[in-house]
């Protein structure tokens, strides 16, 4: 998928044209693992959910970085749909992560996903990373997804995190969405 920003704007149309208010009315974490690549660069303290109430589902991860600072940071986001098994769904990029802190602006999807995160995690500042990585208790909420078409469902969110061009991890986030 060569032009994102495209597909992007086509399918939120579709989504706006075929519900005109809000698409879901629930929306939750169903799992998460997390993988490290690079044991003597980073690796996971924890990595889990916590089941608050009905529907409201935290997720904490905490990577410990034992080679700082860390200048280099990239990203892989891949959303997959569950149809038969997970498929590719709108959206599959990579991006220069240090890059994309200094000028938040330009990442439409990313933007959505950043403004979700960044209160309730440590990595809403510019490169370097010379701490451990913290997300804390981050749930989701049905109206993040309000500019999002993801009709009910199941959903798999594969992030691949790289440094110096070299994949170190992965966090795989699993969520539900009911309409
Ligand atoms: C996403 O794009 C990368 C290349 O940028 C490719 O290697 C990968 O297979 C793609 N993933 C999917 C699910 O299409
Ligand atoms: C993240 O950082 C930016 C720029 O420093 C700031 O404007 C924004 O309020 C911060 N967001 C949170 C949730 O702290
Ligand atoms: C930093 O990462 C970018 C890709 O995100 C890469 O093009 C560049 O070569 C990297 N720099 C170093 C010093 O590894």
């Amino acid at each position: 998928m060569r032009c994102p920003r495209l597909w992007l704007i086509f399918t939120w149309l579709l989504g706006s044209c075929l519900h005109s208010t809000n698409l879901i009315s629930m929306v939750k974490f169903t799992n998460v693992n997390c993988i490290t690549l690079d044991k003597p660069f980073a690796d996971f303290a924890y990595c889990k959910l916590k089941a608050l109430s009905r529907d409201k589902v935290a997720l904490s991860l905490r990577v410990k970085l034992f080679e700082i600072p860390v200048n280099n940071v990239s990203l892989n986001v891949e959303f997959f749909k569950k149809y038969n098994g997970y498929r590719p769904f709108l959206f599959n990029k990579t991006l220069n992560f240090c890059e994309f802190l200094r000028n938040k602006k330009r990442i439409g999807l990313l933007e959505i996903i950043f403004k979700f995160l960044e209160p309730h995690s440590n990595i809403n500042h510019t490169c370097p990373y010379n701490n451990d990585i913290i997300v804390d208790r981050l749930i989701l909420k049905p109206n993040y997804f309000a500019l999002l078409p993801l009709p009910a469902g199941e959903y798999r969110i594969k992030i691949t995190v790289g440094a110096y061009n070299d994949w170190k991890a992965i966090v795989n986030v699993f969520l539900q969405t009911w309409e």
